[in-house]
């Protein structure tokens, strides 16, 4: 359903390093989407699984290959043209819009301000009151309501694909359990295509099929077990993998 193919992606370097002029966040990255599957994309931090996911709703551009959604070639169509076929993305770190509530998100969201409809939508986030709907999407909001609201809204767009980024971020322990179990049925009910990337296991666990992003790279793909002893050797580097693997003067000054 949806096709990678050869996806790269650079972002011009501040300073031109060795005479190159670009740096390389993605390098020559193909998979394929399966139609109502779940997947979960995980990694060490700055491996680029936020950069993949803004690559397939749109919101950068590759420096080189393709993507096929259901057929068709989007590697050129906008963010609008792209959520118009179906796809949604929950940012890792929402926006806030002072003088917006969260009534007005959901109802574009869901293109419609019925409030019946409206009140399924955030029984299935597992929202318990409809005054939530009159919140302020500004400053005030805590880290775990405002990616409700996130998770609210792109639920509504009752998309074919959706792709959450860090859903669980600042969402309470005992939430996570209901969240994972709420994109199942998203997914199961709507038959949506879903990735979630994330670092908890719950995700790792319930994924159809778990991708480890490294250096830019897909570095497995498969069940969460096999992944297992590659997660482990991703824990933190020692002083000597800093300073002796390749002997680095400025450790010792
Ligand atoms: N527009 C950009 N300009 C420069 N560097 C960028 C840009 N976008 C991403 N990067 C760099 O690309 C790398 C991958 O970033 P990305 O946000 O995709 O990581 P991530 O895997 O989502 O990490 P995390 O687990 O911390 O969310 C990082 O080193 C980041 O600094
Ligand atoms: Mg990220």
């Amino acid at each position: 359903m949806l096709e990678l193919k050869n996806i790269r992606f650079t972002v011009p370097l501040a300073e031109a390093q060795e005479g190159e002029t670009t740096r390389t966040i993605l390098h020559n990255l193909s998979f394929t989407f399966e139609k109502g599957k779940f997947y979960a994309i995980t990694g060490p931090n700055g491996s680029g699984k936020s950069t993949l996911s803004k690559l397939i709703m749109g919101i950068h551009k590759p420096a080189a290959g393709t993507m096929i959604f259901d057929g068709k070639d989007i590697t050129n169509l906008s963010i609008t043209e792209r959520a118009k076929l179906g796809i949604a993305y929950s940012f890792q770190h929402s926006a806030r819009f002072k003088g917006t509530t969260f009534r007005d998100l959901l109802s574009v969201a869901a293109e419609s301000d019925d409030e019946g409809k409206l009140a399924q939508i955030i029984a299935r986030v597992g929202i318990c009151s409809m005054d939530f709907l009159d919140k302020p999407v500004d400053s005030k909001l805590s880290g775990g309501e405002i990616k409700k609201i996130e998770l609210a809204t792109t639920i509504a767009r009752n998309p074919k694909l959706a792709i959450y980024d860090e859903p669980d971020t600042g969402i309470d322990l005992w939430t996570i359990g209901p969240m994972v179990e709420l994109l199942k049925r998203e997914q199961k009910d709507y038959n949506t295509t879903t990735i979630v990337v994330s670092h908890n296991k719950a995700f790792l666990e319930a994924a159809d099929t778990l991708l480890l992003v490294k250096d830019g790279r897909i570095a497995y793909v498969g069940k969460l077990d096999g992944a297992l002893p590659m997660l482990t050797d991703l824990s933190l580097c020692t002083f000597s993998d800093v300073c002796e693997g390749e002997f680095d003067a400025r450790c010792y000054r």
